[in-house]
């Protein structure tokens, strides 16, 4: 398989499907706009390989489920180059109440049902008209369970490192297997556990060789998301990304770009001396073109994968190809996406407009302007934060978002926030600490991306804080 470039939307819950797990219109809808953007392939978020019902997630675990999947496959095939494959999953059974089915509780039987399940799911993949097949084996599913350093199963299945590859293994060898030499298989799981006790790289870079040695096709570096460190919620289903685990995996505002990049760099590094060339996906807020090409020129990673960054902007990978960086909508890492997967709601992203389950493609190139009394952008020391305040653009269409960059010391400015247009054009800069001089400006942008000319620029100097009388 080749790819039309180095780009992957990584598996994404929609929770656009009904809990029947057929594939609807609103979920080819979805990926019909990421695959607008043109990205190299996208990864079908999660769908189950086994038989039971799992609320709103697509389900591949049986043939009927085959003509909704090569319908959306043949959509996204008639809208651009882009590839595209499903992610498959296994998980366990896990109520309300709090309980939750372990791999403890599975016999050999229920061990070789996952495998069978796996190898007929990637099968189905084949059938219904996709690319490859994505294995997945991240975060807190059975297979990255059996993976993970808390297995402490007394079996052939459990213990030392040899011990906890076996299921992977034979999933991979029953996949290959089904869907012979010549259907693309990756596999994304966890390059650090992130919880205590996990493994890190040092297990995660011997995990990575296996894959490799089995002949996968791609492996994809995930983080965390497990349900050791999440925060259980009354009368609601233990969702694994609520912990620190979960942060590492989705990493919010507060954590720099390309936070889990050492995983995939690492891993790689470990492959290329042992003469593997497995393309590496890596993960994790890498948020402009920029970043992704200099991934790329340091070989920190094969394919730049990203999930939320395209939610935001799913035009991400046409827009960078073309040059037009600066009319991508940039993801601010606020985990509304999350909050909504997690409270079984449709996943969108905190910028789209309320209508709609997906954003629409605008065509325009006008660009919005400010009023003709200009931006006039302020800014002023408020206890702890600088506050900034603007006057609202105008757009022919309307206005979407107004990005804001700050300069530190009169360093390069760089993107720091961006706030819905629809709100009172004010942000309070909580980041700014005493001794240094702050320099912001404002540009709106619309729906397409288009902006205006940057707003005036203010530099503020906040002062240190003054030594307290005792
Ligand atoms: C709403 C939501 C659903 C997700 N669903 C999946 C999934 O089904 N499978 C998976 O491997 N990762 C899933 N992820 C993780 C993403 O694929 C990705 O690894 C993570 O968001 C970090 O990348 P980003 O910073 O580009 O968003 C999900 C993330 C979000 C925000």
């Amino acid at each position: 398989m080749t790819l039309e470039n180095r780009t992957l939307v990584t598996a994404m819950v929609t929770r656009l499907s009904g809990a029947d797990g057929f594939v609807n219109n609103e979920i080819r809808e979805r990926y019909v706009r990421f695959a607008m953007g043109e990205p190299g392939i996208i990864i079908v978020e999660a769908m189950g390989v086994h038989d039971y019902k799992s609320g709103q997630l697509l389900r591949i675990s049986n043939d009927e489920f085959i003509p909704g999947l090569r319908d959306l496959a043949n959509k996204v095939h008639d809208t651009s180059p882009t590839k595209i494959a499903p992610q498959i999953i296994h998980f366990l059974k896990i109520a309300k109440s709090g309980w939750r089915q372990t791999i403890y509780d599975l016999t050999k039987d229920d061990i070789k049902l996952i495998i069978k399940q796996y190898a007929e799911g990637a099968h189905r993949a084949r059938t219904a008209g996709f690319d490859g097949v994505e294995l997945h084996m991240a975060h807190a599913y059975t297979l990255s369970s059996f993976l993970s350093m808390k297995n402490n199963r007394k079996d052939e299945y459990g213990g030392t490192l040899e011990n906890r590859m076996r299921l992977m293994t034979e999933v991979i060898q029953a996949c290959r297997s089904q869907v012979g030499n010549d259907f693309p298989i990756g596999v994304r799981f966890d390059g650090e556990e992130c919880i205590r006790d996990g493994y890190g790289l040092m297990d995660s870079r011997e995990i990575a060789l296996r894959i490799a040695k089995l002949g996968a096709d791609w492996i994809s570096i995930s983080a965390g998301g497990k349900f050791e460190d999440a925060i259980k919620k009354e009368g609601q289903p233990i969702y694994p990304y609520t912990g620190y685990s979960g942060d590492r995996c989705m990493p919010p505002a507060t954590y720099q770009d390309g936070y889990n990049l050492y995983l995939g760099a690492g891993i790689r590094d470990f492959l290329l001396a042992k003469g593997y060339k497995t393309p590496i996906v890596v993960t994790g807020k890498i948020r402009t073109p920029e970043h992704a090409e200099q991934i790329l020129s340091e070989g920190k990673g094969d394919i730049i994968g990203f999930a939320r960054t395209v939610l935001a902007d799913p035009d991400w990978p046409k827009k960078a190809r073309s040059g037009n960086d600066d009319k991508i909508i940039k993801c601010i890492s606020i985990n509304v996406c999350k909050a909504l997967d997690e409270n079984f709601k449709k996943v969108k992203c905190y910028f789209w407009p309320k209508n709609v389950s997906t954003v629409p493609f605008v065509e325009n190139t006008t660009a919005p302007k400010w009023p003709v009394e200009g931006a006039q952008l302020k800014a002023e020391q408020r206890t702890g934060v600088v506050r900034l305040t603007w006057n609202k653009s105008i757009d022919t269409d309307k206005i979407y978002a107004y990005d804001i960059f700050r300069s530190v010391d009169g360093g390069p400015f760089e993107f720091l926030w961006a706030t819905r247009a629809d709100m009172k054009p004010m942000y309070d800069d909580g980041t700014a600490s005493g001794g240094s001089t702050y320099t912001y400006y404002t540009q709106a942008l619309d729906m397409a991306g288009n902006r205006t000319e940057k707003s005036n620029s203010v530099a503020i100097l906040v002062p240190l804080p003054v030594q307290s009388e005792t």
